[in-house]
């Protein structure tokens, strides 16, 4: 496996590979890998010839005092891991190659991005399109396989690659949970143990929302509720947001007819964890 900070190398084994008729497939990340990540390496292994990982911890998608400088970087571990699950190349450039002098352009998809997250974390996804859109370019990439753990972020893409007629196709992987429900995440390493432990209650209380649903239930303002409520006694928990959306648009719906996303934002003390989940009501 290579393992390469230089633009001109990436892109020209990329070519390489492409002109000797093998399939590219990108697995975009920001590092501290974990199994969700593995996961999406193994989706990508399973649909491409070759798969790059980038790991680029990218400074414009993080909005000032939010965690950019703490984030956890465990580039020689992450390469190791990748490496096993089949990746054929890691790469991880720094910001003046992503960014080099005299940049300024922007990707922003708009509409999408103003709720949810978008609501909270201005900016974010502006950083979000225009990193992956640089990447998309440098690899070119005819597969590029997002987690849905990050559920708008997933939706941002699709669009602008949609909008943009990038022509790759995105894929998206089934998030990844540790063995009591909580969602993987680089973040989750900044818990502590109390934090932690209360931290499950985020997938107990999406669980309710979605047997609520099975048993007939599909009133969302009640499905979020039964949310709010498993969630409201933990002392380290605090909800930022739970919004049940359309899955492609993000548009709130009241009524889960078809298949809809819970969505929500909550801190563990200062962490923030996302997680979302498919509600599918019984026909
Ligand atoms: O999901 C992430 O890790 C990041 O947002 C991404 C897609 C790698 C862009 O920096």
């Amino acid at each position: 496996m290579i393992v390469t900070d230089s633009e001109k190398t990436i892109s020209a084994l990329c070519s390489d590979w492409r002109a000797e008729g093998l399939s590219v497939g990108l697995v975009p990340t920001m590092g501290a890998l974990h199994r969700g990540h593995l996961s999406l390496v193994k989706t990508a292994v399973a649909s491409v010839d070759r798969v790059v990982v980038s790991i680029f911890v990218n400074p414009t998608q993080f909005a000032a005092g939010e965690d950019l400088d703490r984030y956890p970087r465990t580039l020689q571990q992450d390469c190791e891991q990748v490496k096993k699950a089949g990746a054929c190349a890691v790469f991880t450039p720094d910001t003046v190659t992503v960014y080099p002098e005299g940049f300024s352009s922007e990707v922003r998809v708009s509409g999408i991005t103003e709720g949810l997250c978008g609501a909270y974390r201005p900016g974010h996804f502006d950083g979000v399109s225009t990193v992956c859109a640089v990447l998309f370019g440098i690899v070119k990439p005819e597969v590029a396989v997002f987690g849905m753990k990050d559920a708008q972020q997933l939706a941002v893409i699709r669009r602008m690659v949609s909008d943009l007629r990038m022509g790759v196709d995105i894929v998206a992987a089934p998030i990844v949970r540790e063995a009591d429900g909580l969602a993987m995440s680089s973040r989750n390493r900044y818990l502590s143990v109390e934090e932690r432990g209360q931290a499950v209650l985020i997938n107990t209380g999406l669980e309710k929302a979605v047997s609520l649903c099975r048993g007939g239930e599909k009133n969302c303002a009640v499905l979020k509720e039964a949310f709010l409520q498993t969630v409201s006694n933990a002392s380290k928990l605090r909800v930022q947001y739970a919004e049940i959306v359309d899955p492609d648009t993000l548009l709130q719906v009241e009524t889960a007819e078809k298949t809809v996303l819970l969505a929500v934002a909550v801190f563990a003390g200062k962490t923030r964890l996302i997680d979302n989940v498919l509600i599918r009501p019984e026909v």
